[in-house]
């Protein structure tokens, strides 16, 4: 059995992408203006973790029409106004800007040479929520804003979030030039998480076979937790188990035996995106008998001020920690639902936390 190890690396993108005809086509359509030299129709690509956001965006970017220049830019990594116009100089130029360039010049000569080569500039920022508001907004506006400083540049941006409500955080100034088209990103269910990864062990494994029952048992993990890419680690590890004692057949023993440790590697994951604030409240969650929000708030005695308790409260449900719903009694109330089974989540912090 020969495992192409890269099959299942963060990056890859599959040949072709299951599920998401509609999420596909609907940016191709936004972007066919630019195809003809105008301007795209700007987008939110919506959804939770791991439902094949930045796949989908990294496929299109692979395969624009030639008057399109798309550049990607992640904004985990380029976290400063500064950084993102340094990648986009480098996604026109080819390579990285002269140091010490001051940022009029280096944005008017983004804006030149997207008018040069006769190109609608394409911006995808991905993870686009983990900037700061005031960042987010000057970053919008001056990529859309370009035009009034260079004439017939064109472009448009794509953000891609987990927050679904990020709209809420542009200002009425980045909205005047940004009319997203939303785009969601639902959940996979079980069906198509397991045929998600049946093609994954296809394409990754040659001369073995991944068995039914342990692409089914990594399936049912993967939708427990509602995600994909814990299902695709986990099937990863499982093959390189089987490999590891020279075996041809994945079987459902070698998933069995890789879940505690990738499930810890899981939650070691999302847990380090947390302050102290955060687990604290986290905790609470997950011990307090309570469910409603108000409840829960009053519960930690005023060891934080209302709007940041809200403010983490979104936090985790963007980390698909917990969900929250809402529900008419006596007024609208929110309340709050558990994802995971209360030992399973505390012991991980436990384990890697304290
Ligand atoms: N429709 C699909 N077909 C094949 N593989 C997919 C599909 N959707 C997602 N994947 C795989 O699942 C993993 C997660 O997908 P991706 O990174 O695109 O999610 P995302 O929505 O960008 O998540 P996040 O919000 O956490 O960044 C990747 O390994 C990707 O290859
Ligand atoms: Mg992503």
């Amino acid at each position: 059995m020969i495992v192409r190890y890269e099959v299942f690396d963060e990056d890859y993108i599959p040949e072709e992408i299951l599920f998401r005809d509609q999420q596909m086509s609907r940016v191709a359509f936004n972007l066919k203006p630019a195809e003809h030299g105008s301007r795209p129709m700007n987008m939110l690509c919506l959804g939770p973790p791991a439902t094949g956001k930045t796949t989908v965006m990294r496929y299109i970017l692979n395969q624009a029409h030639q008057s399109i220049r798309g550049v990607y830019i992640n904004c985990q990594i380029h976290q400063t106004k500064q950084q993102i116009f340094f990648k986009i100089f480098e996604g026109l130029y080819g390579y990285i800007p002269p140091p010490g360039i001051s940022f009029q010049k280096l944005y008017s000569s983004i804006l030149r040479k997207g008018v040069e080569e006769g190109q609608v500039l394409f911006v995808v920022l991905d993870d686009v929520n983990l900037l700061p508001e005031k960042l987010l907004n000057e970053v919008v506006y001056l990529i859309l804003k370009g035009h009034e400083e260079v004439e017939s540049f064109k472009s448009g941006v794509a953000g891609v979030s987990t927050d679904a409500k990020i709209s809420a955080l542009l200002e009425s100034k980045t909205l005047s030039v940004f009319h997203p088209d939303e785009i969601l990103f639902p959940v996979y269910d079980f069906d198509e998480m397991y045929r998600i990864l049946e093609r994954r062990a296809e394409a990754g494994v040659i001369g073995g076979k991944v068995s039914s029952e342990a692409l089914e048992f990594i399936a049912e993990k993967a939708y427990e937790y509602l995600d994909l890419r814990f299902g695709i680690h986990l099937l990863k590890m499982a093959i390189l188990n089987a490999e590891r004692s020279g075996r041809d057949l994945v079987e459902i023993d070698d998933a069995q035996n890789i879940l505690d440790t990738s499930r810890s590697a899981f939650f070691r994951k999302i847990l380090s995106a947390l302050g102290s604030d955060e687990v604290e409240v986290l905790v609470h969650l997950y011990t307090s008998r309570s469910r409603y929000t108000g409840d829960l708030y009053r519960e930690m005695k005023g060891k934080m001020g209302y709007t940041k308790f809200f403010e983490i409260i979104r936090k985790l449900e963007n980390l698909r920690l917990i969900d929250t719903a809402v529900k008419y009694e006596k007024g609208l109330r929110r309340y709050v639902i558990r994802r995971f089974r209360s030992e399973e989540l505390l012991s991980a912090v436990d384990e890697l936390l304290r």
